[in-house]
């Protein structure tokens, strides 16, 4: 078996059972605590989720690099590969029994990522992609919408826990996205709104200031499945998350011009 299968594999056993215990946990009672704003929650299932995926890891590929959420670098130098997890993507909705949240778990080699795994545990949805393999949701091909055009098209969006205090705070885009495409969601999930861009059920997603762990693995899935991903401008998608515009491909020069009429006098009806 080659080398990605066997991560694959791993990932996939992984997400599994650190979805197996938000799945259980989910609407109990929770510890809550903040991290850089109290706006961003942190509870002790991320925490469990984290502990397990890291020790199966290092147990079994002991030489591999991880970077994950709550824990951040655990460095191996020299490492071919290097995990960038998401023990609990979604906490706030996670801490509030809302039922959208996932794992999500991506293997880079080098600069590329080469293996993505988003696990939803409440509708036990599993997609991953391996780099030229293609995209699946529970082993099915999964394919980005044909749409065309913004005004037919369903766009999700989030807001940085950074809000209150800056002044980047997504709104003018909102505004220009509102006026443009057909409707806007919220969910709370930055992988799962990639994944959703994936198989279709969005056309597209942007959002700034996300972290590696949040676009690792979707940003894989959204390309395998024959979307695009990129920074506002059209460049290259940064693997820092600072900036995500994820497509279906068709309305990605479209999506681009909202965002960069955003805040402007004519934003409101021009870039359709
Ligand atoms: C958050 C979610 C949310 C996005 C935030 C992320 P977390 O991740 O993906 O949808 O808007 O920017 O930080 O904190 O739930 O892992
Ligand atoms: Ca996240
Ligand atoms: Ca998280």
């Amino acid at each position: 078996m080659d080398e990605t299968q066997r991560i694959l594999e791993l990932a996939t056993r992984l997400a599994r059972e650190a979805g197996a215990i938000q799945r259980e946990r989910w609407g109990s009672e929770l510890e809550i605590g903040t991290k850089s704003a109290e706006v961003d929650l942190v509870t002790e299932v991320d925490r469990a989720c984290e502990d397990l995926m890291v020790a199966a890891i290092q147990s079994e590929r002991p030489d591999d690099a991880i970077l994950a959420e709550e824990g951040g670098l655990r460095d191996r130098p020299g490492a071919t590969f290097r995990w960038v997890i998401d023990p609990l993507d979604g906490t706030t909705n996670f801490a509030h029994a809302y039922p959208c949240f996932c794992v999500s778990i991506g293997v880079e080699r080098g600069d590329e990522v080469v293996v993505g795994v988003v696990y939803n545990p409440i509708l036990d949805e599993l997609f991953h992609a391996v780099r030229g393999e293609g995209a699946f949701l529970n082993g099915e091909p999964i394919h980005a919408s044909p749409e065309t055009e913004l005004d037919h098209s369903l766009i999700a969006t989030g807001f940085a826990y950074d809000r209150r205090k800056s002044k980047r705070d997504n709104l003018s885009e909102l505004a220009s996205f509102l006026e443009n495409a057909r409707a806007i969601r919220r969910d709370g999930s930055a992988a799962l709104d990639l994944c959703a861009v994936a198989c279709g059920r969005l056309d597209g997603y942007w959002e700034f200031k996300l972290a590696p762990w949040d676009v690792s693995a979707g940003g894989l899935i959204v390309e395998e499945a024959g979307g695009r991903i990129s920074d506002r401008t059209g460049g290259p998608a940064p693997p820092t998350g600072k900036e995500m515009v994820a497509s279906n491909g068709g309305i990605h020069d479209a999506m681009l011009a909202t965002l960069a009429a955003a805040g402007r006098d004519d934003a409101m009806g021009a870039p359709r």
